[in-house]
């Protein structure tokens, strides 16, 4: 029987990069975890489907029989790393159902299922860590649950996929294509094993359900995500959003109103002057507003090996030390989330269009109709494309705030004008006040 201050025996299934690096993070930093902790943290068990043997795994026992790791006497914590939804969903719930508590990063399965989860483990008296499962190596899970416990928070926003923001910045600093970035991203190991999880904002509305669910008490409720992803973000965008004192960003944003919530991921131009325009390359960060505590940033690492264990272990030191609570029963309150076209956004708009006389006063005129003001609007000659024998140009449009209905139907209507060439392209604008 485990005393006090015996080892918290972990069992760790999967074997990639996270699980590489909390055996590591484990090992080098072991005094200090120790002291914190106030007893020793020790991997025993590793299971991972496949076999690595040129990983040290420091003395723990090795199968490829995952299935066996959750009821496995020699562990008191499972640590879920496999990634992927089903196998670990079984594997999660079989811990729980054991009576063990339980570490995983895995937003998937937390997005879409992290209610009956959380059920489970507060049903069966334990933890449910997932510090690791949202913007790596930032403890934004703890500032939510601990450091702003005593707000009510209004709103989150935040670049929460490593590989957007990557593809993004160097698309914007070095005109790199969106494919070379992206093989980079993969390359340096950002990406999901799919990366078009991260590229089309799967990856980041998982994250957003799930800080959604902490930041409001609410369900995790990924499915009512509004989600777009960055595939059709171009270098002219990036360009133009620059010259009107923009930069493009990937978003997760989750705001609460007297209606509801508004949960939404995608592009989105943000003021250059504003902190997040400077979150670049691979790093995340997430900003949060508190009635009380107003505006606080976290920043750093969103992904990697050690970050990401950093999570982990974080999880496993309020376990050893007794500060890891199981959920709270019916923790959720029913709030509504607000449909994306009653959503009140600014917005950028690409407009190609013949060159010739009286485009720009027609499409502000039809812009007008729809009761949609124009905040700011380039069209220079210098951007004048030939194709075939015509030329066209770009209308490029920044509108004020307006609800999105008006926005879907004004833009139908643009481009239905026999002088519009071709796709209208749209993108939000937030100056992330909060408005
Ligand atoms: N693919 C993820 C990202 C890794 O790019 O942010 C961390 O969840």
């Amino acid at each position: 029987m485990p005393t006090v201050s015996s080892p918290l025996r972990v069992g760790i299934c999967g074997l990639g990069t996270v699980a590489r690096g909390v055996v590591r993070v484990l090992r080098e930093n072991s005094e200090i975890i120790q002291l914190r902790a106030g007893r020793p943290i020790v991997v025993t068990e590793v299971a991972s489907r496949r076999a690595r043997p040129e990983v040290d795994l420091a003395g723990a026992g090795f199968s490829t029989d995952v299935t066996s790791l959750p009821n496995h006497p020699e562990i008191d914590v499972l640590v879920e790393l496999i990634g992927g939804e089903d196998t670990a969903l079984s594997l999660i719930e079989s811990a729980l159902m054991a009576g063990k508590p339980v570490v995983t990063a895995n937003k998937a399965v937390l997005a879409r299922h992290g209610d009956e989860l959380q059920q489970l483990a507060s049903k069966q008296g334990v933890s449910l860590g997932c510090e690791a499962a949202v913007a790596g190596g930032i403890p934004v899970i703890s500032a939510l649950e601990h450091g702003l416990a005593g707000n009510e928070v209004e709103w989150v926003a935040g670049i929460i996929n490593g590989t957007c923001n990557y593809i993004l910045t160097a698309m914007a600093r070095s005109g790199q294509s969106f494919e070379t970035a992206l093989a980079d991203a993969q390359r340096l190991g950002y990406a999901e094993a799919d990366p078009t999880f991260d590229i089309e904002g799967v990856d980041a509305a998982h994250k957003l359900t799930i800080l959604s669910s902490l930041a409001f008490g609410m369900d995790h409720r990924f499915s009512e995500i509004h989600v777009e992803g960055i595939s059709g973000v171009t270098l002219e965008d990036l360009g133009y959003a620059g010259q009107l004192g923009y930069r493009i960003k990937h978003l997760g944003i989750a705001r609460r109103s007297a209606a509801g919530v508004e949960i939404r991921v995608h592009p989105t131009l943000v003021p250059e002057t504003h902190l997040l325009a400077h979150v670049d390359g691979v790093m995340n960060a997430v900003l949060i507003h508190g009635n009380a505590a107003g505006d606080t940033l976290y920043y750093g690492a969103g992904a990697g090996e050690l970050p990401s264990a950093s999570a982990v272990v974080a999880d496993l030191i309020d376990l050893a030390r007794g500060t890891a609570l199981p959920p709270a029963a019916n923790r959720a309150v029913d709030i509504p989330v607000i449909p994306i076209q009653q959503n009140v956004s600014a917005h950028y708009l690409r407009i190609p269009s013949s060159d010739r006389p009286g485009v720009f006063a027609r499409v502000a005129t039809l812009l007008s109709e729809h009761e949609i003001s124009i905040e700011a609007a380039i069209q220079r000659a210098q951007a004048i494309h030939t194709e075939s024998e015509e030329h066209w140009v770009p209308i490029v449009i920044v509108t004020q705030p307006v609800i999105e209905g008006k926005v879907t139907e004004a833009v139908a209507a643009v481009q239905a004008l026999p002088e519009v060439v071709g796709e209208i392209v749209r993108i939000r604008v937030d100056d992330l006040d909060g408005h």
